[in-house]
């Protein structure tokens, strides 16, 4: 008999909880393309409530959905502003609330705005394209269905570029690039070869020279520079022996001519031309030295006519 009694008030207890708190969740919530849906119950009287993050992982408190606060909608339409967002919604019913139910996070394939990741490495006359997804979802649902449209133009081509474009599925090198030219890219989704989405940013770089190239002209600079200084050397030589005079003489403005009757006064009638005065200013070092063996043999030549006579 008690037992009875206890088995009977647990489920008495059990209904009214359930009663309480146990209004039962929105069942079978999922993104389907763009939309967020969820079974409705068999209740009219129950109205849903959904939040959202944007950031799945983070502590952030999760904020409503603004038209969707106690409402009878079951369905919720995604916007690009929600990628990577999840959501949660729960059953409301007077005072009543159920659990919440959550949502996969927002991919690609349930909002349009995802744009192709591109990745330049440039090399010498060419670059190296490296293709990502935001995230694989377009990548798993549609295989090789999903491809990239890669434009390419080179930036000061002046007045309306030239636009040049590929279709890629990964990654691909473009080559025959001009050197030192600013080439512009941008790369676009193709879905069953058709346009999909947003472009992405243009990215632009400046393609290098092969380094032989550079190695070529900077060996051509070195024998142009070469040729260049070895021509004026020739020119100032030849200048200077057509015209070594004129040279010496703007080379010593100093250049004092004394009076040949000077000199006679100076060395008592020494033959000039044989002994050039060592006084004079004109006399370099290095013409010193010839004057002084002049000047010795012409005192040797001198004594020998004295001894003579
Ligand atoms: C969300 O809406 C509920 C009901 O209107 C409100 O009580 C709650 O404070 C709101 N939460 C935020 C984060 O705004
Ligand atoms: C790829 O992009 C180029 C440049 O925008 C465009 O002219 C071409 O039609 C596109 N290809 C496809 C298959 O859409």
């Amino acid at each position: 008999m008690i037992r009875f009694i206890h088995v009977t008030a647990v489920f008495i207890l059990v209904i009214i909880i359930e009663s309480t708190f146990g209004l039962e969740p929105p069942q079978d919530v999922k993104i389907v393309g763009s939309d967020l849906q969820w079974k409705p119950l068999n209740d009219d009287n129950v109205l849903y409530s959904l939040q959202y993050k944007l950031n799945s992982k983070s502590e952030e408190e999760w904020l409503n959905v603004s038209s969707h606060i106690g409402t009878k909608l079951a369905r919720f339409k995604i916007t690009s502003e929600f990628y990577g967002a999840v959501f949660r919604v729960r059953s409301e019913k007077e005072n009543h609330i159920s659990e919440w139910q959550y949502s996969n996070q927002v991919q690609c394939l349930n909002v349009e705005s995802c744009v192709p990741q591109m990745n330049l490495n440039v090399k010498a006359e060419m670059v190296h394209l490296t293709m990502a997804h935001m995230d694989d979802s377009l990548e798993k649902e549609y295989g090789d269905n999903i491809e990239f449209n890669v434009s390419y133009w080179k930036k000061d081509n002046g007045g309306y570029p030239e636009v040049q474009s590929i279709i890629i599925s990964r990654n691909e090198d473009i080559h025959n690039l001009e050197p030192e030219q600013n080439y512009c890219f941008q790369a676009e989704y193709l879905l069953f070869h058709k346009p999909y989405g947003n472009p992405s940013e243009e990215k632009c770089e400046i393609v290098p020279e092969r380094p032989e190239a550079v190695k070529r002209r900077a060996f051509l600079y070195s024998i142009s520079a070469t040729l260049f200084v070895s021509a004026m050397c020739g020119a100032c030589i030849f200048v200077l022996f057509k015209h070594h005079k004129k040279v010496k003489q703007c080379l010593q403005p100093l250049h004092l001519e004394i009076p040949d009757h000077y000199l006679e006064v100076l060395y008592n009638g020494f033959p000039l031309e044989a002994c050039p005065s060592p006084s004079s200013q004109s006399l370099r070092s290095y013409d010193m030295i010839t004057v002084m063996d002049v000047e010795q043999n012409c005192q040797k030549e001198e004594q020998e006519k004295r001894s003579l006579t």
